[in-house]
């Protein structure tokens, strides 16, 4: 097991290997105070791993009460999120009690958000079953849910007390889904590391998990660290996501998040392009993402603007000068519509 420890508003642990998920409730008790988890999950994740989740909590002490709405974005909304609120109040949740969040970034947004708003804020744990909530949105206390006007428009950062990534939930991922998380790990390649991307290189799909889960945690807590609430270097994250949220939308959320990443990426290394973009292409390929979108540049161009991201006249984009250095490239909204032409 690696731990890997962030130090921002508030301290804590995130915990990596196989075999995790029986010690959730050992971990859960050594935070102290708390007599209930209510553990939140959905329809896919629960008959998987809940009762392995629900039987480790009882075992260390705890009363557990579950709840569980059905899976998918389109449960990210204000409708499950009140009634999360009402079952936690209607099961007399106290301050000092725990919400577990067993799922993947659907699950860790919602739950977190609850978490952050019940009683003004009770203390949570992320118990990551997807690649990319294990190495992305379980990280560094964001917490949303999303509004007929657009994706995470409601939210608060609040960091968990905890995360548990027990790497053997990853294996029933269909690997589409993996491939998503791939996309995210392949960010924090460009991003930050020149060995983490050269290993995905070699190694393809078949990368060791706990390693590179291990590494992308890390490099996304020395972020966090940096950047809490998310002002300045923490904007790096969005690398790929910028444009990749204009493709998102443009499909009306049929195109997978990952995949739309990747198309994003592709796009800004093309358009501004360096000694390395032939490396980012070739292992955006290798991992079976897209590099290229079938989207008109007006459209995207109108996508890409609704971004909640968008600062006045400005569109922050992330462009990689060389595999593990990118950089932050405030561009004029006029001109975004001839940096995505360029590299379509
Ligand atoms: P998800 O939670 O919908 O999971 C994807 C699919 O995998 C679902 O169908 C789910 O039922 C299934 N699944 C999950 N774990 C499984 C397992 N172990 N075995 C089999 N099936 C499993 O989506 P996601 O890709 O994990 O997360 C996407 C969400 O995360 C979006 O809502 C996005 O906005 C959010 N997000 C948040 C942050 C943040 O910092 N808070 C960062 C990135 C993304
Ligand atoms: N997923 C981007 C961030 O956490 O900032």
């Amino acid at each position: 097991m690696n731990t890997v420890t962030v130090r921002a508003s508030k301290q804590y642990d995130i915990l990596i290997g196989s075999g995790l998920l029986p010690t959730l409730g050992a971990e859960a008790k050594k935070l102290g105070k708390a007599r209930t988890v209510c553990l939140v999950s959905e329809s896919t994740v629960y008959p998987l791993y809940g009762k392995a989740a629900e039987d480790s909590l009882k075992s260390a002490g705890f009363s557990v009460v579950s709840y569980v709405f059905p899976a998918g974005e389109s449960s990210k909304n204000g409708t499950v999120f009140l009634d999360l609120l009402n079952f936690l109040a209607e099961n007399k949740l106290t301050r000092s009690d725990l919400v577990a969040a067993l799922g993947g970034g659907v699950v860790g947004d919602l739950a977190g958000f609850a978490a952050a708003s019940y009683l003004r804020g009770i203390r949570f744990i992320q118990v990551p079953t997807t690649l990319l909530a294990a190495v992305d949105s379980s990280v560094g206390g964001k917490t949303a849910i999303d509004l007929p006007a657009g994706k995470n428009l409601a939210g608060a950062f609040c960091q968990p007390s905890l995360v548990l990534c027990d790497t053997d939930t990853l294996r029933s991922l269909p690997e589409e889904i993996f491939r998503d998380g791939c996309a995210e790990v392949i960010k924090y390649g460009v991003l930050y590391d020149r060995d983490l991307f050269a290993h995905l290189e070699e190694e393809g799909l078949a990368f060791h998990r706990e390693t590179v889960i291990t590494r992308c945690v890390e490099l996304k807590r020395d972020v966090v660290m940096e950047d809490e609430f998310d002002t300045g270097a923490r904007m790096k994250l969005n690398l790929g996501h910028t444009i990749g949220h204009g493709i998102e939308a443009k499909s009306h959320f049929q195109l997978s998040h990952g995949k739309a990443v990747a198309a994003g990426l592709a796009i800004v290394t093309r358009a501004c392009p360096c000694p390395d973009t032939p490396r980012i292409l070739a292992i955006l390929e290798k991992f079976g993402l897209p590099t290229k979108t079938d989207y008109a540049s007006d459209d995207l161009y109108t996508y890409t603007l609704s971004d909640k991201k968008r600062a006045g006249g400005t569109v922050n984009l992330i462009i990689p000068r060389a595999i593990g250095d990118c950089a932050i490239v405030p561009t004029p909204v006029e001109s975004l519509k001839t940096f995505i032409q360029a590299g379509l």
